[in-house]
């Protein structure tokens, strides 16, 4: 009933907002291409729930995730709402739902869609059988594009997917895999040539898009992974030390990645993008939680052991946990992922950042740009 009458508010809003627009530009005032979409692709970070419906451990719909906003796990790894969630807020969109939700029907995700999963890496190897990689998830958009242009035509479709913006975060799990689960991925290539690996997927996965039509696209960096909670921990004689094997690997990628951002916009032609150094802002907020209005910057909030940093989360591998009493006084949620309010915080720079906070275009002026 509530999210119903939610929705109708939401497409009443929008209605105003069209008529408004369609008298002011003359232009095709027709509902669907109107709007401009937000399609996800990425990691936990990202994963509205789509591994509630893969075969796999990597899952958390189960309480107390989802506890503060829906009241109900729905497989988000955070107590509430994920930036996506906030940038589809701040876009006049509706919630974007899971791709694998079999609620979805014959919705035509003219609003977009999210492909992320939890686990997620650039890499085919990271959580091998147990998550959506990257390439699949570029399978499922083709298969959505398809499905655009069966229903709407060619030229409709098309229009959708050069109006809409893509939204990306991975690439933390392709470094941490190794490391927690087979290290001779490393021994058997130099950190810089793995580097290179999961530079190259993630690049080819994007131009892949810009082929399809895609030109907005806002990018996070690899977050401060390497000082979470459950990094903070993996190093038992000194506790609370980011984890240095990690901070030189997400150091390098995202060294990489600013260059290949820039490669890209300088290769192909109408290409824009929105990029936030996610990496130093979660690192900044970690480093001196009071000054965002966190009591605890490396403790996380649901979780068991030192500074909460085991993976215990709603009795994970079956163990006991602890849940904090005030979760709005924590950055992390759990041993490695943050709450709703550290990700409404992130949202915000990314969507209406200042040029040295999120550049060269921030998602407002991305999502406000018409022609393309
Ligand atoms: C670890 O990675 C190597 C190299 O890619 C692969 O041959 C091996 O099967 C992997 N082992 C496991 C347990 O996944
Ligand atoms: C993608 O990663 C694989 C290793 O998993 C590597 O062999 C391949 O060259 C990479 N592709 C690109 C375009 O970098
Ligand atoms: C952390 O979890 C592991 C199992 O994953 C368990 O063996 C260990 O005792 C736990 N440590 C603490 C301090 O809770
Ligand atoms: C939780 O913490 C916030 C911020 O510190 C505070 O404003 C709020 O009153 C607290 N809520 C409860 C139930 O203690
Ligand atoms: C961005 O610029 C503003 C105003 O010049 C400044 O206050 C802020 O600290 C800068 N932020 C970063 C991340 O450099």
């Amino acid at each position: 009933m509530a999210s119903s009458r939610l929705v109708s508010i939401i497409f009443f809003l929008y209605t105003i907002i069209l008529s408004i627009s369609s008298i002011s530009s003359r232009e095709n005032n027709n509902l669907v291409t109107n709007q401009a979409a937000l399609f996800v692709f990425g990691d936990s970070l990202f994963d509205a729930g789509n591994n509630n419906y893969i075969d796999t451990g990597l899952r958390s719909n189960f309480w107390p995730y989802g506890q503060t906003t829906f009241k109900f796990p729905t497989g988000r790894v955070s107590d509430g709402r994920l930036i996506p969630d906030f940038i589809a807020e701040y876009a006049w969109l509706p919630l974007i739902p899971p791709n694998l939700q079999p609620s979805n029907g014959n919705n035509q995700f003219t609003y977009g869609v999210s492909f992320a999963s939890a686990g997620a890496g650039a890499l085919a190897g990271t959580f091998p059988g147990m998550v959506i990689n990257l390439e699949t998830q570029l399978s499922s958009f083709k298969n959505v594009e398809r499905r655009l242009r069966s229903e709407l035509g060619d030229a409709e479709a098309k229009k959708i997917l050069s109006r809409a913006v893509y939204l990306f975060h991975i690439g933390g799990n392709d470094y941490f895999y190794p490391l927690s689960a087979n290290s001779s991925l490393f021994q058997s290539n130099s950190k810089e040539k793995f580097a290179d690996f999961v530079i190259g997927n993630t690049t080819s996965v994007i131009e892949e898009v810009y082929k399809m039509g895609g030109r907005k696209f806002g990018f996070l960096n690899v977050g401060a992974y390497d000082c979470a909670p459950a990094a903070l921990i993996l190093d038992r004689t000194n506790i609370g030390s980011c984890y240095k094997p990690v901070t030189e690997l997400i150091d390098l990628h995202n060294k990489k990645f600013s260059d290949a951002l820039k490669r890209l916009q300088r290769d192909l032609p109408g290409f824009r993008y929105a990029f936030h150094d996610y990496r130093t802002s979660l690192l900044e907020r970690i480093n001196n939680p009071m000054k965002y209005g966190f009591k605890e910057g490396k403790k996380g909030c649901c979780g068991s052991g030192p500074l909460r940093g085991n993976n215990t989360c709603g009795g994970r591998m079956g163990q006991d946990y602890e849940l904090c009493e005030n979760v709005t006084d924590y950055l992390f949620f759990d041993s490695s992922h943050l709450t709703e309010k550290a990700h409404r915080q992130i949202a915000e720079l990314i969507w209406s950042g200042p040029p040295n906070v999120t550049g060269p275009y921030n998602l407002k002026a991305l999502f406000e740009l018409r022609s393309t």
